[in-house]
């Protein structure tokens, strides 16, 4: 007998399989949102209008080990798998906070950005402004340098290769004006200076998207950089939203685009909370930026941006900004994450296990604690 076949004997294996039970009910609260979207995304002038109320934002929220991350990322597998029948052509980001170098805004829009790269959408009115604060906030220091360097590119792994993408970008920007300019740009398009990068945007080439774009002439005037960070997701917002009202006979997609960014362990933002400057103040300011883009958010608790005492905690606070929120039957709206049904605990069990369940390990009563399948509690063994 060979040696590897001695080995072998009496051997068992195991071979995980990963199981997930439906979540019926919130795939349709997410189809009704991107529903919803897609519809008030038609509307013109929607994302430069900042007095009218956002209703983008699609929230999952429940105890540790109900399931959220998993329907997070299943939610997304859903708008992946979807066949080219679609009316739309959805693209996804997912960002988990858990880690908290995942937690810096910059790297986040970086990653916000190069997924729209990824999928070839342009964003030239972005690329622009975030060549300014780029310029700023790290001066004479490449893009793709820094997020080697500092691990930071980590968020976005598997989005793009965020150096180049960026780079490219600001690239075009800089060939653009590169020659015609007397503004050197240091060593590579990439470590382009704040006066270089003002003088790009002033340029003739930049002439009609300075004209387009209502708020860019302001943005490349600003001097505060945090305010500047802070807004630059409206610019994403604008180049999505040209893209999603061409016409397909003027150079725009057959089917709109449609942008679904996943947003998870939303908790870890929370925790750092409580102040206008905040993280999840800077994020809040990013979903109402960004109207045109569905948000799913999954955390332990509710979103607090609409109730009265968020005041002083989130610049755009309340019910008239976030109506969706307060909502009891609107989507997108918030939905409190229970235990799975009757029904979807019978069909899991089932899957795992497709004669009987292991004898001995069923939970007794309605306070099981369903230990036999981490994270799923209350699983009830009358429902089994
Ligand atoms: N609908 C489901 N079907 C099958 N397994 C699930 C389902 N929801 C969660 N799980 C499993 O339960 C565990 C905990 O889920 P997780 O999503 O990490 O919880 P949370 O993010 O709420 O803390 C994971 O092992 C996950 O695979
Ligand atoms: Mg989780």
């Amino acid at each position: 007998m060979r040696l590897r076949g001695l080995l072998e004997t009496g051997r068992t294996t195991s071979a995980g399989t990963r199981i997930f039970t439906n979540r019926v009910a919130q795939a349709e609260a997410l189809t009704a949102s991107r529903r919803a979207v897609c519809e008030v995304a038609k509307e013109p002038g929607l994302v430069t209008d900042f007095s009218r109320p956002r209703k983008n934002v699609l929230s999952f929220y429940g105890q540790s080990g109900i399931g959220k991350s998993a329907l997070s990322r299943h939610l997304d597998d859903l708008v992946r798998s979807g066949d080219t029948t679609e009316p739309t052509s959805p693209i996804t980001y997912r960002h988990d906070f858990a880690k908290s170098g995942d937690r810096d805004f910059e790297t986040l829009l970086i990653a916000i950005r190069a997924r729209l790269a990824d999928k070839r959408v342009p964003a030239p009115a972005f690329d622009l402004a975030f060549s300014l604060y780029w310029s700023m906030a790290h001066p004479g220091e490449a893009l793709r340098e820094y997020l080697q360097g500092s691990g930071a590119g980590g968020a976005a792994s598997g989005a793009a290769d965020l150096g180049s993408v960026m780079t490219d970008a600001l690239s075009d920007l800089a060939d653009a004006v590169l020659g015609a300019s007397s503004f050197g740009v240091v060593g590579g398009a990439t470590r382009l200076t704040t006066h270089a990068v003002r003088a790009i945007a002033r340029s003739a080439s930049q002439k009609k998207l300075l004209r387009d774009c209502p708020y860019l002439d302001a943005a490349m005037d600003e001097d505060d950089l945090v305010e500047l960070l802070a807004f630059l997701p409206h610019f994403l917002a604008w180049d999505l939203s040209q893209q999603q009202s061409r016409q397909p006979d003027e150079g725009g997609r057959r089917r709109p685009l449609e942008y679904i960014i996943f947003f998870d362990t939303w908790e870890d933002v929370q925790a750092h909370s409580g102040h206008e400057g905040s993280l999840e103040d800077f994020l809040c300011r990013l979903m109402y930026l960004m109207p045109n883009c569905l948000f799913v958010v999954t955390g332990r608790e509710r979103l607090r941006w609409a109730d009265p005492h968020s005041a002083g905690q989130f610049l755009r606070n309340g019910p008239d900004n976030w109506p969706g929120l307060v909502s009891a039957t609107e989507e997108p709206r918030q939905h409190m994450l229970g235990r799975l049904t009757d029904d979807d605990s019978r069909r899991l069990l089932h899957t795992a296990w497709p004669g009987k369940p292991p004898s001995g390990r069923r939970p007794h009563d309605d306070r099981g604690q369903g230990q036999w399948i981490p994270g799923i509690p209350q699983l009830r063994s009358g429902s089994v």
